[in-house]
């Protein structure tokens, strides 16, 4: 490889670390791949993957068989580190930036001058210069000795191989040279364009992006109550506002789920509580739509001596496998909790669930009494109200023709 990076460490094997450092290894580097869990280093070591994502299983076979990427439970000596481990939220949705700080300490050791340390992992405004003082206080002089920057992945689960290569990529320093020197490392393996910035605007950015989907989908949820309760179909009104040329509103659900969108919002509201109130409240309202399903489905089912309630979908959006933060998945442990009804559920993307029995979209429509529509995988979109003129439906997603 004729380039100045050969080694690269990656640090946390998850739905980011794990295809970065595989794209990385079928590209030639040299990845060592670091995680905490051993379960996740013996599985890659054995050229397997822990986390379903489309084409990823062949990625890391490749570059296990190449001999290029192997993983390990401690860092190795490397010429680029990139950190991608976990920044959840904690008690009242403060930051936990516990992951990210393990990680500096663990690299710092093998840190040597001339090396590159990256953050992909969506992190507050300052975790960046956090980083480098954590280093600094490891003897380290960042900006000098070591080049140290932000690089929010934006990647969409189910395409993550292709965006990783094709999408723009923002780049943040903490000086000018940890700038250009990312941007370079990047220019090797993105085709999309490589944007420089300082280190604060890259996190801003990141939050930004994940605050605005959230504002917009809030927006559509609050119009959904709104119309409801005024006896109005949201979606005709969804639909017609939109052929207005400059309204764009996006689709209401039973919620906003997933890892992303409705986690990061509150690094920024964290940070500025008392400007935020717009993210603040997006967020609430978002949060607040699985209980407005609930009471819907408290009403219909108490129509029925025995209900049966269908539930079409589980996962946290449509046609993913993907149950992290799931709001479908918690509004069934919900009627399961508050025993509402017998429970029939169909979620055609998982072969089984550990807690609930899953049928199939046809014997969940002939058995149940109350249909709710969940989420909008693409087998249900033949559904039309002619066909479930015998139930009560509540169609969270606009789906029923
Ligand atoms: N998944 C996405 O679609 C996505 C998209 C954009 C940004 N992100 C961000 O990327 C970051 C990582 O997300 P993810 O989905 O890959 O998480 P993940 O939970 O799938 O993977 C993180 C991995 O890091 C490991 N880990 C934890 N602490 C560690 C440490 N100190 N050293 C080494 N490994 C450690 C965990 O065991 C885990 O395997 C998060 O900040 C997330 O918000 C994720």
């Amino acid at each position: 490889m004729d380039n100045k990076f050969k080694n690269i460490c990656v640090m946390g094997l998850g739905y980011i670390g794990l295809p970065t450092a595989s794209l990385l290894a079928t590209k030639g580097y040299k990845v060592h791949g670091v995680d905490v869990t051993p379960s996740v280093v013996e599985t890659i070591n054995e050229g397997k993957i822990h986390i379903v994502e489309p084409g990823l299983d062949i990625l890391v076979k490749s570059a296990v068989g190449s001999g290029n990427l192997k993983a390990g439970l401690q860092p190795e000596a490397a010429d680029v580190f990139i950190i991608a481990v976990p920044t959840p939220f904690i008690g009242d949705h403060e930051p936990d930036l516990t992951y990210v700080k393990q990680a500096a300490e663990a690299i710092s050791p093998y840190l040597k001058p001339g090396n590159l340390v990256i953050l992909e992992s969506t992190s507050p405004v300052g975790t960046t210069n956090l980083l480098a003082d954590i280093l600094a206080e490891k003897g380290h002089t960042p900006g000098e000795d070591i080049f140290i920057a932000y690089c929010p992945e934006r990647v969409l689960p189910g395409q993550i191989i292709v965006e990783l290569v094709q999408n723009d990529r923002i780049v943040g320093g903490i000086n000018k040279d940890s700038t250009k020197t990312t941007a370079e490392f990047y220019n090797t393996f993105v085709s999309g364009k490589v944007l420089e910035t300082t280190a604060k605007t890259a996190e801003m950015v990141k939050l930004t992006e994940n605050s605005y989907r959230d504002v917009n989908i809030a927006f559509a949820n609050e119009l959904s109550l709104i119309t409801d309760a005024n006896d109005i179909n949201v979606w005709d009104v969804i639909r017609l506002a939109n052929r207005h040329p400059r309204v764009n509103i996006l689709k209401p659900g039973p919620g906003v789920g997933g890892h992303c969108i409705a986690v990061d919002p509150w690094f920024i509201v964290s940070q500025n509580p008392e400007l935020a109130k717009i993210i603040r409240t997006a967020r609430e309202v978002n949060d607040s739509k699985p209980e407005w399903v609930m009471n819907k489905v408290r009403t219909y089912a108490s129509k029925f001596k025995n209900p049966v309630i269908g539930c079409l979908g589980l996962a946290f959006k449509a046609d993913v496998d993907d149950l992290r933060e799931s709001p479908a998945l918690n509004i069934v442990k919900q009627i399961q909790q508050e025993k509402l009804g017998e429970l029939v559920i169909c979620e055609p993307n998982l072969k089984s669930h550990d807690e609930f029995e899953l049928f199939s979209l046809q014997d969940t429509l002939q058995k149940a009494d109350v249909i709710l529509l969940l989420v909008d995988h693409k087998e249900f979109s033949g559904l039309t109200a002619v066909m479930l003129k015998e139930k009560l439906v509540i169609d969270t997603r606009g789906i029923i023709l």
